[in-house]
C-alpha cells in the first residue's frame, strides 16, 4: 500500500472516530458525598475516561444569577474540572435545578425578561471561572404557562453563548434533561423549537412506575409489559423514545437515560410478581437512606439471598426477598438498552448516576469499578 493511501486510510478512520462516536453523558450528584463510609462519593472517584461528558448537578439560581449549591461545589467543581488534565477530550456541564430547586423558581424567572436576561448573562462568567464546557438546564418539569418560555430561555441562552467568544475556547455547549411521561411532554415542552438551541437533549426515561400506582412494576422497562394496562402503554423506554422523535427531536441530539438506581416496594401479599399489591415504599438503603429507591450497589447487596427475575419482554431485571421488591437495571438489562439506542441512531446514554453505581467496584464483585457505566461503555464503543 502506497504512504498516501495509508494516509488517507488513517485520515478516514480519524474521522469516522471523531464524528460517529457515540455519547455518554453521566452525572455526578454532590449530594453523594454525605453518604456515610463506602458510600461517600466525590468526583476524583470517576475515571476520567469512562464518560464522554460528565454533568454536576446542581447549581442553585441566587438574586436571579447561577451560584453554587453546597459549601464546597468551588472545590468539588475543581476536582471534576481537573480530570480533565488527564482526558483532555473530555467535556463537563453545570446542571442547574434539579428536585430541590423546583419548578416555580425557574419559572419567574423564564416569565421575566429582565431576570431572563440577569440569569443567561451570568452563566458564561461563571462557567467559565469554574473551568465547566456547558450548562444543563434541569428544570422539573415545565409547566403549560411555562412552555414558551422554556424555548425563550433555551434561545437566549445559546444566543449567549454564541456571542460569547473567548480565545482559544470552544463555544459552550447547552443540554437540557426533559421528562419522558407523555403528559409532561406535552405540557411542558416544545420539543421542535428546544431541539434546534440545544446540543443534546437528554430524556429521563426512568420513573415510569412508583408507589403511587399501589402495585409493583420497573420503573425503566425497555418495552411495553405484556400486563400493561392501555394507560400503561406509554410507561416505558421504547415509547418515550418514539414520541419525542415524532416530536421532532433529531436523532442525532436525543441521549437516552438509563438509570443506575432501583426502586422498591414493600409487598402486600405474599404475591411477588410483576403487578402484585404493594403497601408502600421499599426499605430505605444503608447508604442512601431514602424509602423506595436503591444505588446500584445496594441492590448488589440486596441480591444476596433474593431471588432474581426477568421480565422477558421489558428486557429488564426485578429481585424479592422477605417482603421487599426491587425493580433495577443491570448490566445485562443496560447493555440491551444501549443496543437499543444505537439501533434507533440516537446520540447516545445519559447515566443517572455514577455516583448510584459500584464506583469503587467493592459491592457487586464484578472486579471493576463502574459496572454498569462500563457496560453501556463496552456497547456503544462496539462495531
Ligand atoms: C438558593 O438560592 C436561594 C435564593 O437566593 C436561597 O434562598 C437558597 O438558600 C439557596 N439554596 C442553597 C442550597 O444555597
Amino acid at each position: 500500500m502506497s504512504t498516501r493511501a495509508t494516509l488517507t486510510g488513517f485520515a478516514v478512520l480519524v474521522l469516522f472516530q471523531c464524528c460517529f462516536a457515540y455519547k455518554l453523558v453521566c452525572y455526578y450528584t454532590s449530594w453523594s458525598q454525605y453518604r456515610e463510609g463506602d458510600g461517600s462519593c466525590f468526583p476524583d472517584a470517576i475515571d476520567p475516561f469512562l464518560c464522554t461528558h460528565i454533568i454536576y448537578s446542581f447549581a442553585n439560581i441566587s438574586n436571579n444569577e447561577i451560584d453554587t449549591w453546597e459549601w464546597n461545589d468551588v472545590t468539588l467543581y475543581g476536582t471534576l474540572n481537573s480530570l480533565k488534565n488527564r482526558n483532555p477530550n473530555l467535556k463537563t456541564l453545570l446542571s442547574v435545578g434539579g428536585w430541590n430547586f423546583g419548578s416555580q423558581r425557574f419559572s419567574s424567572i423564564a416569565s421575566s425578561t429582565q431576570k431572563r436576561k440577569t440569569f443567561v448573562k451570568s452563566v458564561p462568567k461563571f462557567l467559565r471561572a469554574h473551568g465547566f464546557d456547558g450548562l444543563d438546564l434541569a428544570w422539573l418539569y415545565p409547566e403549560r404557562r411555562d412552555k414558551q418560555h422554556f424555548t425563550t430561555l433555551i434561545k437566549e441562552m445559546k444566543a449567549e453563548f454564541i456571542k460569547e467568544t473567548h480565545p482559544g475556547k470552544e463555544q459552550l455547549l447547552l443540554s437540557a434533561a426533559v421528562s419522558a411521561g407523555r403528559v409532561a411532554i406535552n405540557t411542558g415542552y416544545d420539543i421542535a423549537q428546544i431541539s434546534q438551541h440545544l446540543d443534546f437533549i437528554s430524556i429521563l426515561t426512568y420513573d415510569f412506575h412508583g408507589t403511587w400506582r399501589q402495585t409493583t412494576g420497573h420503573h425503566s422497562p425497555l418495552f411495553r409489559g405484556q400486563l400493561d394496562s392501555k394507560a400503561d402503554r406509554f410507561n416505558n423506554v421504547d415509547y418515550a423514545v418514539g414520541y419525542i422523535l415524532r416530536l421532532g427531536a433529531p436523532a442525532s441530539k436525543l441521549v437516552m437515560g438509563i438509570p443506575t438506581f432501583a426502586k422498591s416496594y414493600t409487598l402486600a401479599s405474599s404475591d411477588t410478581n410483576v403487578g402484585a399489591p404493594i403497601s408502600g415504599p421499599g426499605l430505605a438503603g444503608r447508604f442512601t437512606k431514602e424509602e423506595g429507591t436503591l444505588a446500584y450497589y445496594e441492590v448488589c447487596d440486596f441480591l444476596h439471598g433474593a431471588t432474581i427475575h426477568r421480565i422477558p419482554s421489558q428486557k429488564v431485571p426485578y429481585a424479592t426477598k422477605g417482603n421487599q421488591w426491587v425493580g433495577y437495571d443491570d448490566q445485562e438489562s443496560v447493555k440491551s438498552k444501549a443496543q437499543y439506542l444505537k439501533s434507533r441512531q440516537l446520540a447516545g446514554a445519559m447515566v443517572w448516576t455514577l455516583d448510584q453505581d459500584d464506583f469503587q467496584g467493592s459491592f457487586c464483585g464484578q472486579n471493576q469499578p463502574f459496572p454498569l457505566t462500563n457496560a453501556i461503555k463496552d456497547v456503544l464503543a462496539a462495531a
